[in-house]
């Protein structure tokens, strides 16, 4: 089988992530990968054996050999990149969010319809647990009924401290939001994903939890605890927590909330849906278990095991039960995904993929925006 040659942008603490995920799956040959940071990139290519490093995107884009490129940059820069992607007929693998707003997210969506053989993803890599593509097939067959309520929460405490500080935190860079773009995103993605319902209309309450913050005059790695020695005090709009009640297409009501500030919580993704029959449980810290719930019979664990999952979730898991398979490997199942896709010669508008296309996630920066929306005006609106 021919290998599929991939770049992938941005060499911060996820494109990290892309090397190792692209280097597991089989399907692909990493062949250059690119920074402004010069060094950074060089240092990549070094440790991980990459033939080519570039400091500029269009250096990258420039490689004929290419046929699919990552994008890991901050996301005010998704737009601009994805475009010349998107431009210059490779397959597009973009990080989420796609867009600041709404309206770059369209005009992302609107280019790609002008090429509709590019295959474009977004990486919302959560839906690719294995549990979370079994709850998903499970939902399907109708196994918890008719869906009625959605709930849960994602909990991080990288911004615990007036020292702690991120791009995240800057409109500038993340654009008018912190934690719901930021990790919102991905609980909406994956309660959407299973539930095969979307969420319709939204009443929010966003809090900048800690308003003024020592921003480090140099810039420092994303998700580091390192007190700075030099700084300078910024005031934040962006929130760093935010509660979200939803309304979803079938007349199911939700309610969640996310926080980068709860101290003891590194990834506390977690999700219950309640069915007319049902309820099913996953926590992304325990992610090999899914809980049942019933009324009329035991309630019961299933652990994860590929002789016994649901024939669509088999791909996404590999090891044999009770041999712990983490956040990277649902990390790689995406990517997987992506690759899969163009390997097997499917066809966008034809076959649909289980990752995130560019519509999904211009729909989650709908979401998001009226979100922000909800939470200034203290109302309901609807998407
Ligand atoms: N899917 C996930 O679970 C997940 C997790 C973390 C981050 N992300 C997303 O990934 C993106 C990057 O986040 P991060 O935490 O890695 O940020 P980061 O700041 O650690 O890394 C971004 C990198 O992009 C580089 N860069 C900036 N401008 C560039 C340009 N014009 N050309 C090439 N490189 C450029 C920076 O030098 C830096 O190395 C964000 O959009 C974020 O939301 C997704």
């Amino acid at each position: 089988m021919k290998k599929i040659k991939t770049g992938i942008i941005g060499m911060g603490y996820i494109g990290a992530s892309h090397i190792d995920a692209v280097s597991r799956i089989g399907l692909c040959t990493l062949s250059a990968v690119a920074d402004t940071n010069a060094a950074l990139a060089r240092s990549k290519a070094d440790e991980f054996g990459i033939e080519k490093y570039y400091e500029t995107i269009d250096e990258l884009i420039g490689d004929t050999e290419i046929e699919a490129i990552h994008n890991c940059t901050p996301n005010h820069l998704h737009t601009e990149i994805n475009k010349k992607i998107i431009m210059s007929g490779r397959h597009l693998l973009s990080e989420k969010p796609l867009a600041v707003n709404h309206k770059e997210a369209e005009s992302l969506v609107a280019l790609k319809r002008e090429y509709p053989d590019t295959v474009a993803a977004v990486n919302f890599n959560y839906r690719m647990n294995p549990l979370v593509q079994e709850m998903r097939r499970r939902i399907e067959r109708g196994e918890i009924g008719e869906v009625r309520l959605a709930s849960g929460s994602y909990l991080q405490d990288w911004l615990l401290y007036d020292t702690d500080y991120s791009w995240r935190l800057d409109p500038a860079i993340a654009g008018a939001s912190c934690c719901i773009a930021d990790i919102g995103s991905h609980w909406m993605d994956a309660v959407q994903h299973v539930t095969g319902h979307r969420i319709t209309k939204v009443m929010a309450d966003l809090v900048t939890v800690i308003p003024v913050r020592k921003k480090p005059v140099k810039q420092t790695e994303t998700f580091t605890s390192a007190v700075p020695s030099e700084y300078e005090e910024v005031h934040i709009e962006n929130e760093e927590y935010g509660a979200v009640l939803f309304k979803m297409d079938n007349g199911a009501s939700g309610v969640y909330n996310v926080s980068e500030v709860c101290a003891g919580h590194g990834c506390y993704f977690n999700f219950e849906i309640n069915g007319t029959k049902a309820s099913m449980r996953w926590n992304q810290e325990e992610n090999d278990r899914l809980w049942i719930g019933n009324r009329d019979a035991d309630n019961h664990l299933i652990i994860r095991n590929p002789n016994v999952i649901s024939p669509e979730a088999k791909p996404y898991t590999s090891l044999a039960m009770g041999h712990p398979e983490g956040w990277n490997d649902a990390f790689r199942g995406n990517i997987y995904s992506f690759y899969k896709y163009i390997a097997d010669g499917k066809k966008p508008g034809r076959d649909k993929p289980d990752f995130a296309t560019l519509e999904d996630a211009a729909y989650i920066v709908k979401l998001t925006e009226a979100i922000i929306e909800s939470s200034r005006i203290k109302s309901w609106v609807s998407v």
